[in-house]
């Protein structure tokens, strides 16, 4: 099985590309047997707010996504690492999954919100509420919210409670999405899924 990281910070070296690092490191046990993770805060990969650069098949974003988009169509699971900025997603987010189309249909999603505070809550309903309606991503109801992201993930030795708990369950996250993975992957082999006639979720 393949696992796909999205962390979405719009900042260079990132603590949600940490975050995405971290658990990239401890996917392999949980069956995933190859882990890609694409940091949007990286400059090379960053996203452009105006949609007609994707529509023109020669614009080098319009290339880019292709590629992102071919690694998308093989995973079996998406991790989406969102860091809480203005208690809200990030632009990078919503860019992204306006872009995602069938890739990640009927694939379970696990979202991940980081907070260098006590925030974090917001990214998660947030991303419950946009993008799967066309998508059919599957977020499985589990979640992780990363707080003081500052003192926790920081390389392998464990730094105290907060962060054995917090480690504890994004090993708990992952080892679930495995198994959503498993699952749903009978759903999409079912021959049920009709995209061509049901091509749009309903509003
Ligand atoms: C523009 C901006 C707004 C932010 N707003 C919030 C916020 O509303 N709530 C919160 O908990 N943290 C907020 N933070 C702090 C981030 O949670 C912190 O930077 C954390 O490291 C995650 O962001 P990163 O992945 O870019 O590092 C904000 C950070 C930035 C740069």
């Amino acid at each position: 099985m393949k696992l796909y990281i999205v962390t979405a910070s719009q900042r260079e070296e990132s603590e949600s590309f940490k975050v995405g690092e971290f658990l990239a490191s401890i996917s392999a046990d949980k069956g995933f047997e190859s882990t890609e993770v694409l940091d949007l805060g990286k400059q090379e990969n960053s996203l452009m707010l105006n949609m007609s650069h994707y529509w023109n098949p020669e614009d080098e974003h319009a290339i880019r996504w292709a590629k992102i988009s071919e690694s998308l169509e093989q995973a079996d699971a998406v991790v989406f690492v969102t860091p809480e900025w203005n208690g809200s997603l990030t632009a990078n987010t919503v860019v992204f999954m306006n872009l995602v189309d069938k890739e990640l249909a009927h694939k379970p999603g696990l979202l991940v919100s980081v907070s260098g505070g006590r925030g974090g809550a917001y990214p998660i309903t947030q991303m419950r509420t946009i993008g799967y309606k066309n998508s059919r991503i599957n977020y499985i109801p589990e979640h992780l919210i990363v707080r003081g992201v500052g003192d926790v993930m920081n390389g392998q030795e464990v730094m105290g409670e907060s962060d054995q708990v917090v480690r504890d369950h994004g090993h708990y996250c992952l080892r679930l999405l495995a198994e959503y993975a498993k699952a749903l992957k009978s759903v999409r082999d079912s021959g049920v899924v009709d995209h061509d006639n049901f091509a749009h979720g309903m509003s």
